[in-house]
């Protein structure tokens, strides 16, 4: 995103101006200021702006400005001067503040200086102006880069001071929150506002003897005597006649090329050429075409206007001076002092307070987090136990009965299938078994556990076998939340046994 400060001018003819007068101050302190701004009828479905003093203020009297009210909107609104400002003989200055409490991502907050004359109910971005002074936000592009120099906009929720002064003599200074950026700086050397003031000579040419070459050959990097001599591809010398070569109808054989292990490269080395008389360039001659405007930037001004385009409304425009008085200027930049200081230490204390509330946030999720884990980790280390436990307990089954000793299979099952499955079964080996229960456990139905395994074990199998067989089986879609359930239920039948 780029910010930058604009000033554009555009030259008026211009006449003796009075001294030391205040075009306009206007702060917005009472509430007759719709009285003395027009909002334009040249556009429809302007944005609104309303009197404010924003979300934090200082001191709410004095804070109170204009602001934009709606999102995704043009502005334009207009106030006359008194009478018609002339900036000829002495320094206007152009001041007043802005407070962007939110981000500005695309918008303009400038203000512009339209000439004798204007007409307010047409004032739109394609009216005249003499001069448009103040931060134009918005990236990539900035649609009104004008001024050569890009002036670092401040962002943040605080109120900002733009002063620009144009002085008499062609010159400008720039003071961005009391600080001078730009110091009696030539207008012309921010602005294309003249021809170039002087041109290369075009009847000059380039003499025919002119040096340019930058760089020589080294006259003493010279290549080695017998360098020429020396191949760069020698035949293979390990290469060999294929046996199956055909003279006649191949050709004479001769052995491929290799790179000479011999051979170095010689390269050239270049050097400073003592020679060189730079780069030719025809002598400058005053341009013909330029012209010194003894007016530049000498206007008569007739108002001031708001012609913005805001992507996010909220800008408070406030103390909004046109003087050639600094004193009335400065008054407002030492009451802007006293605020812009006081809102630091009202941002500093909102910010002291969001950190320590995000701080807590960050704290009591982390206490969250940490609780979660330990239950976790409880839980885990429940289930590790009845792991533990789990083979235990079957070894000293083991010893007991078939049908007491074996674990129930998920009481899911259709026992005819299985008895069926196992009665096909010549000898019901370990696997068959195993591959039964698997089937048993996919079964949708539900079946009395001890019945499936009476059927499953087979007279000829080991009791022992089966047990494990149906354990293992059993044990490979258990899910950990059901172990416990089922640790209980088994105990619980043991307990019954
Ligand atoms: C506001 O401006 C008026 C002149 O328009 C002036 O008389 C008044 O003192 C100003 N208020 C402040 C607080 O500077």
């Amino acid at each position: 995103m780029k910010t930058t400060l604009l000033l554009a001018s555009l030259a008026i003819a211009a006449v003796a101006s009075a001294a030391g007068t205040t075009y306009l101050e206007e702060n917005f302190t009472d509430s007759n200021w719709e009285d003395r701004w027009t909002v334009s009828s040249a556009k429809e479905n302007l944005g609104k702006f309303a009197l404010s003093s924003g979300t934090f203020q200082a001191n709410k009297e004095t804070a109170q400005g204009l602001q934009t009210t709606e999102d995704h909107r043009f502005y334009s609104i207009s106030t006359p001067f008194a009478s018609v400002a002339d900036n000829s003989k002495e320094d206007l200055i152009v001041q007043y503040t802005v407070k962007q409490e939110v981000n500005q991502e695309c918008g303009g907050s400038y203000l512009k200086l339209l000439p004798e004359g204007f007409d307010a109910a047409k004032f739109d971005g394609d009216s005249e102006y003499a001069i448009m002074f103040g931060p134009d936000v918005c990236g990539p592009e900035n649609r009104n880069l004008l001024s050569k120099k890009q002036y670092p906009v401040p962002k943040d929720s605080k109120t900002h001071l733009y002063r620009l002064t144009v002085h008499p003599d062609q010159k400008f200074s720039l003071l961005i929150d009391g600080e001078l950026t730009e110091d009696h700086l030539e207008i012309e050397k921010n602005w294309d506002v003249y021809a170039p003031r002087t041109i290369p000579n075009p009847e000059e040419t380039k003499p025919a003897d002119w040096v340019d070459a930058k760089e020589i050959e080294d006259p003493t990097h010279v290549k080695p005597a017998n360098y020429d001599q020396i191949p760069r591809y020698i035949p293979d010398p390990e290469a060999t006649q294929p046996e199956d070569w055909d003279a006649e109808s191949d050709g004479d054989w001769e052995a491929p090329d290799i790179q000479n292990p011999e051979f170095e490269e010689f390269v050239p080395r270049f050097i400073p050429n003592p020679a060189y008389k730079g780069e030719w360039k025809a002598s400058e001659i005053p341009n013909p075409e330029f012209k010194e405007d003894a007016d530049l930037a000498h206007y008569k001004i007739g108002g001031a206007g708001l012609d913005l385009w805001q992507v996010k409304s909220g800008s408070i425009f406030d103390d909004i001076i046109v003087t050639t008085d600094a004193a009335v200027a400065d008054k407002y930049l030492e009451s802007w002092k006293a605020n812009f200081k006081a809102e630091g230490e009202i941002v500093e204390a909102l910010d002291a307070q969001l950190k320590a509330k995000q701080e807590k946030e960050a704290a009591d999720a982390a206490a969250a987090a940490t609780e979660t884990e330990k239950k976790d980790e409880e839980e885990k280390d429940e289930l590790d136990d009845e792991e533990e436990e789990t083979p235990v307990a079957t070894e000293a089954k083991e010893p007991e009965t078939e049908t007491e000793t074996a674990p129930e299979p998920e009481a899911e099952a259709v026992p005819e299938v299985v008895a069926e499955e196992v009665k096909e079964t010549k000898e019901a080996t370990p696997e068959v078994v195993a591959e039964v229960v698997e089937e048993v456990k996919e079964t949708k139905n539900a079946a009395e556990p001890e019945v499936v395994v009476e059927k499953v074990v087979k007279p000829e199998t080991e009791p022992e076998v089966v047990v494990e067989e149906i354990k293992k089986a059993e044990e490979k879609p258990k899910v950990a939340d059901k172990k416990e359930e089922e640790k209980k239920e088994s105990e619980a039948k043991h307990d019954e046994l």
